[in-house]
């Protein structure tokens, strides 16, 4: 969370009482709080992009007039500012997934956190960044072509994307979810296409290498979403949004390929044994 390291140096407060998350977290949104009103809309833009999604949430402009501060912004779009900064400290303060037990989850409870977290962070990022990437490269593209192949290379990722979360929202995980949760089936080796579920899943990880290898192009062509010193918020949020939906979708396919499709395979193919 950048805005903890930019504005907030929490480690020298961390104590050993059973209250310090807690405390932690109160004295964070304090701190956080106090200081975050003397920055201006682009400056807090620039320490935390997530900040640009709740700005945009408000119809607050984060580009042009991010020069003002929360309560200019407020003021102007006569909007209550403390809701702002309560929808600001929900983003910076939601938890990670770094401290989840994924292998030792039930494989259906693994498969509903697929779907509910990484399945829809996908559908509600994919239009947002189409059209920061697009107005990056109407206003940038004639003199940075390559803007304009990162924004061809994340809308062929994303419609390939499209059509891979349907064959596992509506194949395959229906089928992880039932080998999982009712021990006795043993005619569950074929999908519902009578195609083996164990060659759907090795279709899937086909199609995960192919969305590796434009992401790795994506990465060189953005030089690791390290956008210019000339670019403007528009251009930076693009690159952030694009760099957040990268890492989202490296840990989505890692939980499938290493932990929620092997153990599925496994489990298949005990369960046909026995
Ligand atoms: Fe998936
Ligand atoms: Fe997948």
């Amino acid at each position: 969370m950048s805005f903890n390291k930019e504005l907030v140096n929490l480690d020298s407060k961390e104590g050993h009482s059973p209250f310090s998350l807690q405390l932690k977290e109160d004295y964070f949104i304090l701190f956080y709080m106090e200081n975050i009103s003397s920055l201006s809309i682009s400056e807090i833009v620039s320490k935390d992009y997530r900040a640009a999604l709740v700005f945009r949430s408000f119809g607050i402009d984060f580009c042009c007039k991010g020069h003002e501060t929360i309560s200019e912004a407020s003021r102007r779009k006569k909007t209550d500012p403390q809701l702002i900064l309560e929808k600001l400290i929900e983003v910076v303060t939601s938890p990670t997934e770094e401290s989840f037990d994924f292998k030792n989850w039930p494989l259906s409870l693994l498969a509903n956190y697929i779907e509910n977290k990484h399945h829809a962070m996908i559908r509600e990022r994919v239009p947002l960044i189409r059209k920061f990437l697009k107005r990056a490269v109407n206003v940038h593209g004639s003199h940075e072509p390559n803007l304009k192949k990162i924004k061809a290379l994340f809308q062929d990722s994303t419609d390939n994307l499209q059509k891979h979360l349907e064959q596992e929202e509506l194949i395959v995980f229906p089928f992880i979810r039932k080998i999982s949760s009712d021990p006795d089936r043993k005619n569950l080796l074929l999908g519902p296409s009578f195609q083996p579920i164990s060659e759907l899943i090795y279709h899937l990880m086909v199609e995960h290498e192919e969305e590796e290898a434009i992401w790795e192009e994506i990465r060189k062509l953005t030089h690791n979403y390290s956008p210019p010193d000339y670019a403007c918020n528009t251009y930076k949020v693009a690159f952030a949004l694009l760099e957040e939906f990268d890492v989202s979708l490296q840990k989505h396919m890692h939980l499938e390929r290493n932990i929620l499709f092997p153990q599925a395979i496994a489990l298949n193919l005990e369960k046909n044994l026995n």
